[in-house]
């Protein structure tokens, strides 16, 4: 068995794997809310801004890129920028200093002469994206899976000391049905909220996800920013008030 057959069966058995009776999911339920593998925030995008994204990654997919940290996994993630640097040689120094910083300042440094700015004209989004706390926004990009693509099982590899907990990485789909599954530690695979901000602990849990269907790319983004201020604290409390799905 290649390693890209050993992932998929490691994916396979992680995704039938049943939390609900363990120890691992009571630990959870009993933990810190920051600790959580994955929190639904109270933050969803509207029909039109994901209609407009969808659009827009159809009318520009073929300007996606592969550069990412990930080296142990076989799999390639192919990406596109929304917001960010404006050339490939900064979005992958942007990219490595996420798992090589070890403070907010370092991370600043080096990214104080980058450029950072919208890259597509996602006008829905941007507009939309005025009321979601966060201290400063580094990237957004497309992260979607074409007909049978999978992330294997895996834990992101991004700097504890400047993403932790829920105050990380945030993952929008923006379409979902019975095709796509994302699965992680504690909770098992889960329908997820077209639109909706989902704050995922990825570099604290494990986490993989798979398109199964034979014709749809599946779409989503993933927002990069510093949420590390009270708006965002606040925000994350009224989450786990009206979405938790560890009840
Ligand atoms: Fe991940």
């Amino acid at each position: 068995m290649d390693t890209k057959q050993r992932n998929y069966t490691i994916l396979t058995k992680f995704m039938k794997t049943d939390w609900s009776d363990s120890v691992d999911l009571e630990n959870i339920k009993n933990g810190a809310i920051d600790d959580l593998p994955i929190l639904p925030l109270d933050f969803q995008l509207s029909r039109s801004a994901i209609k407009e994204l969808s659009d827009i990654y159809d009318q520009n997919q073929e300007q996606s890129h592969s550069i990412c940290t990930t080296t142990d996994l076989p799999d390639t993630y192919q990406k596109l920028t929304i917001f960010g640097p404006d050339s490939l040689e900064d979005y992958k120094k942007f990219h490595l200093s996420t798992h090589t910083s070890s403070s907010w300042d370092e991370f600043n440094d080096i990214m104080k002469n980058m450029d950072l700015d919208w890259r597509l004209p996602a006008n829905h989004l941007r507009k939309e994206m005025e009321s979601f706390p966060y201290k400063r926004l580094y990237t957004i990009e497309y992260f979607c899976k074409k007909p049978g693509e999978y992330s294997s099982v895996h834990i992101d590899r991004d700097n504890k000391k400047l993403w932790k907990g829920v105050h990380n990485r945030i993952y929008v789909p923006l379409d979902w049905d019975d095709t796509m599954e994302f699965g992680c530690y504690g909770l098992g695979k889960f329908v997820m909220e077209p639109g909706r901000f989902y704050a995922l602990n990825g570099n604290a849990y494990i986490h993989g996800a798979w398109n199964l269907s034979r014709k749809k790319t599946c779409k989503s983004i993933i927002v990069v920013v510093d949420n590390h201020c009270q708006s965002y604290d606040d925000l994350v409390k009224v989450s786990y008030a009206k979405h938790n799905l560890y009840k």
